[in-house]
């Protein structure tokens, strides 16, 4: 059986099953999520975001680029923190990192030909390391280098994410969501917290914003 052909049957398996023990299960989804979180991760195909927290379809609202990034100027991932925020009412962010990522390690390399928009892409994780790298030029080796990215890479997203509007508004306003920026271990499936902002996190005056 050819890959996409299993992909297809294993999709009628799922259904039938998850029919077979909640005969109402997808009648019930039909007509609205009430998620509890929006998750922020990495693409790769090794960190699911339902899987990895044996949640349901409904739970988590998911958004996934190449190293979980929330770039200011990018309306893909912004528009899925303001649809999850102000329709949604998510009262958690999980920026979730995880360690030995490809996009991070590939951003403390040389940039590769033909991969215009990905080099473009990573850019932002190169700032990472030039604010952080007397830290990590201190590591003795390259994968302890790429795995503190990995984590100051996942801090530094939740600072953006607090420095947009979007949360600002929030914050203000409703009292939520919490921001938390956590990393996944590959060798152990096990997901840590590095970084969390309440509603009563002080925005330093200079990244406060002035629209709503
Ligand atoms: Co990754």
């Amino acid at each position: 059986m050819k890959p996409y052909e299993k992909l297809l049957l294993e999709n009628k398996a799922w259904a039938s099953e998850k029919t077979s023990r909640e005969p109402d299960y997808f009648k019930r989804l039909v007509d609205k999520q009430t998620p509890d979180f929006l998750w922020i991760g990495c693409a790769d195909s090794r960190v699911p975001a339902e899987i990895i927290t044996n949640a349901e379809p409904g739970q988590i609202f998911v958004h996934r680029n190449i190293a979980n990034q929330i770039i200011k100027t990018d309306f893909n991932s912004l528009s899925v923190v303001q649809y999850a925020v102000q329709v949604l009412g998510v009262r958690h962010v999980v920026v979730c990192g995880h360690y030995n990522c490809g996009g991070v390690k590939a951003a403390l390399s040389r940039q590769q030909p033909n991969l215009s928009l990905v080099n473009k892409w990573l850019q932002h994780i190169k700032d990472v390391y030039r604010l952080h790298q007397h830290e990590l030029e201190a590591l003795p080796g390259l994968d302890e280098r790429a795995n503190r990215l990995v984590e100051l890479n996942v801090i530094e997203q939740v600072y953006n994410l607090a420095h947009t509007s979007i949360i600002q508004k929030c914050w203000r306003t409703q009292h939520r969501p919490t921001l938390h920026g956590c990393v996944y271990g590959l060798d152990d499936g096990v997901i840590h917290e590095l970084i969390y902002l309440t509603p009563d996190h002080r925005i330093e005056p200079i990244y406060q914003c002035a629209d709503d």
